[in-house]
């Protein structure tokens, strides 16, 4: 039997600025998918939703990716720390698991580069559209300015996570993204310098990582946040465990993600207390750390 962890990512700056061009930065979390292959005499997965055979309703992504390997027969098992359909990059993590694992446990001798576009392709084809980013964080892990694939250095503040456990899915993030273009072509004086001020985040904040000036990049994240708001998609249960984290004294708080639910994100050497203050204002908090470690066998 084989078992492989995968991690999932926040975006510390620059998401849908990115669908235009601009940089990100994204940066993997300790908080992993983990998926055991097992030879077998037939195909079954088995999750927190059940057991099935190759099932592209209920199991798309891990159907997918055994079906990309050559559809081999094999007993799947699945457990995870990342909240399904969070903006957390879970989808990701989960492809990247299993071909990882089916990888090792069939002998097939794919790198991680291999590992990555694959995953990729299958995120594509489950929901007609996805960028690299997730597949290509979660594989390789670490801090990565998004599109060159320039590897940051890690930063070694804390993170926590605040979910509102309101509806962010592959759907609603295509519904943001273009809501976001009709605004941008409705309103391209005004919009176009925000997407562009999103992109300036992203090169500065390399140069803060680097310098581990968490305070400063922390208030750059505020004004990410803003920005975001700005664009619309914002929600108020976001801004509400953003305003709550900075209140406890993050040095910075933003949506990460296409927003519109989903997850905000806090740097902080103050884990406990923020943490907190995101379930005081009813958020579902997690306590994590950046990682530097992508795809592992365990
Ligand atoms: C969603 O996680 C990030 C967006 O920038 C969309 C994308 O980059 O595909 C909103």
């Amino acid at each position: 039997m084989a078992t492989c962890s995968a991690p999932g990512k926040i975006y510390l700056f620059g998401e849908h600025a990115v669908v235009y061009g601009e940089p990100a930065i994204a940066c993997a979390i300790e908080l992993r998918t983990r998926v055991s292959a097992k030879k077998s005499d037939t195909i079954a997965i088995t999750s927190s939703i059940g057991t099935t055979g190759l099932d592209f309703e209920v199991h798309p992504y891990v159907s997918s990716a055994i079906e990309k390997l050559g559809s081999e027969n094999v007993s799947i098992n699945i457990s995870s720390e990342l909240p399904v359909g969070s903006g957390l990059g879970s989808s990701a993590a989960v492809t990247i698991a299993t071909l990882a694992a089916i990888n090792i446990e069939f002998g097939l001798g794919n790198d991680l580069s291999d590992l990555a576009g694959m995953g990729h392709e299958i995120e594509k084809e489950v929901q007609g559209a996805a960028s690299p980013t997730d597949t290509f964080v979660s594989a390789f892990g670490g801090a990565v300015e998004i599109p060159s694939r320039k590897r940051l250095d890690l930063p070694d503040c804390g993170v926590v996570i605040g979910n509102t456990n309101k509806g962010a899915s592959p759907k609603k993030t295509a519904k943001l993204v273009k809501q976001v273009a009709r605004l941008k072509e409705e309103y391209p004086d005004m919009i176009n310098p925000i997407i562009k001020t999103i992109g300036s985040f992203s090169r500065k904040g390399e140069v803060l990582i680097s310098k581990k000036d968490y305070s400063s990049l922390g208030r750059l994240m505020n004004v990410n946040h803003g920005l975001l708001d700005a664009l619309g998609v914002g929600t108020l249960e976001l801004s509400a465990l953003v305003y709550a984290a900075r209140d406890a004294g993050a040095y910075g708080a933003k949506i990460t993600g296409a927003g519109g639910g989903g997850c905000m994100v806090a740097l902080t050497d103050s884990p406990f207390e923020v943490a907190s203050a995101i379930e005081k204002s009813g958020g579902e908090a997690i306590i994590t750390k950046f990682t530097s470690r992508g795809v592992m066998s365990e």
